[in-house]
């Protein structure tokens, strides 16, 4: 293979990526460099009006562009509104990003806040986000990938989905069941449908962004709490990750470069999934 072969792998130009919470920080810097790789990208997002203040950040190309469809993952009437939107305004789909998902504050334990009182409210939503959130747009619109014998889906788990990080219990379990989902969809798909449809997930480590800063930096000064100094000490490469690190493994995935992989968890994280801490 010759480096023009390699990049012609990466060249997305007519194809339909969906990235559900697309208007977040990790969901909109993929969008970014989906759109600057050619592709069309539909940002599915529950506030179109946040959504639509990102669409600014992109550059369409010749080809690429990206569009804001309304769509809650966790409302399955809207998600089929989405899917009608989109294939009438592209035709297909080619990829789907699950990047919805997050923690909540009351479902994690604190000083003030044990285990045995986290309320059933909050435990339920952040099952029903990731989880649920990752399922159910796979089933809406995975059924078209179905349908065409061809697609990719790219799950979002997290370091947690390997060994539980403390505080988060379910959050924790809830991206270890996206991480298992990644692994049954791309036996599934491959088996009852076609091949030539993926399913992967990345694992992020750890990114300073809105779900999680209440954990990591103190809200007053910015510093980093005891939380987010261990995380760093744990991190081989002594850092927090930037939204341009997922960017490598994305498009891998995306891409046909990974044609003959499918069911992988993939940690982007400096180093902290294989560091023992001695
Ligand atoms: N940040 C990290 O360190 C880290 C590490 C590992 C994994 N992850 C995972 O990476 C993914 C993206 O996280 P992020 O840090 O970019 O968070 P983020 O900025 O909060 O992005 C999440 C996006 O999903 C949207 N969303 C929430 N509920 C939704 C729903 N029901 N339907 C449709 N969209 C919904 C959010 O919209 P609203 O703003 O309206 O809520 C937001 O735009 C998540 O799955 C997260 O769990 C993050």
């Amino acid at each position: 293979m010759n480096l023009q072969e390699l990049t012609t792998l990466y060249d997305f130009r007519d194809r339909v990526i969906v990235i559900t919470g697309g208007a977040g920080v990790l969901g909109g810097e993929m969008a970014c460099a989906l759109v600057g790789c050619g592709a069309n990208v539909v940002i599915l997002d529950r506030d179109v009006a946040l959504a639509q203040r990102l669409i600014h950040r992109f550059e369409p190309t010749a080809s690429g562009r990206a569009i804001v469809v309304y769509g809650d993952v966790l409302k399955r009437e809207t998600l089929e509104q989405a899917r009608d939107v989109i294939t009438h305004e592209f035709g297909q789909i080619d990829g789907l990003i699950n990047a919805a998902g997050g923690n909540r504050p009351d479902a994690t334990t604190a000083p003030d806040r044990s285990f045995f009182d986290l309320p059933e409210d909050a435990l339920r939503f952040v099952f029903d986000l990731n989880l649920m959130g990752t399922i159910m747009p796979s089933q809406i619109l995975g059924r078209l990938m179905a349908q065409r014998g061809e697609g990719v889906i790219l799950n979002v788990s997290s370091m947690n989905a390997f060994r539980p990080l403390t505080r988060i219990a379910a959050y924790s379990a809830a991206k270890a069941g996206v991480s298992n989902f990644t692994q049954w969809l791309a036996v599934h798909m491959a088996q009852e449908y076609s091949p030539r449809i993926r399913v992967n997930a990345i694992a992020p480590g750890f990114f300073l962004t809105e779900q999680n800063r209440f954990l990591l930096t103190d809200q007053q000064t910015g510093a980093l709490t005891p939380r987010g100094e261990t995380i760093i000490t744990h991190t081989p490469m002594q850092r927090f990750g930037t939204p341009e690190d997922l960017l490598g493994a994305v498009l891998w995935l995306l891409s046909s470069a990974s044609a003959f992989v499918s069911g992988v968890v993939i940690p982007i994280d400096g180093g902290f999934s294989a560091y023992s801490g001695v």
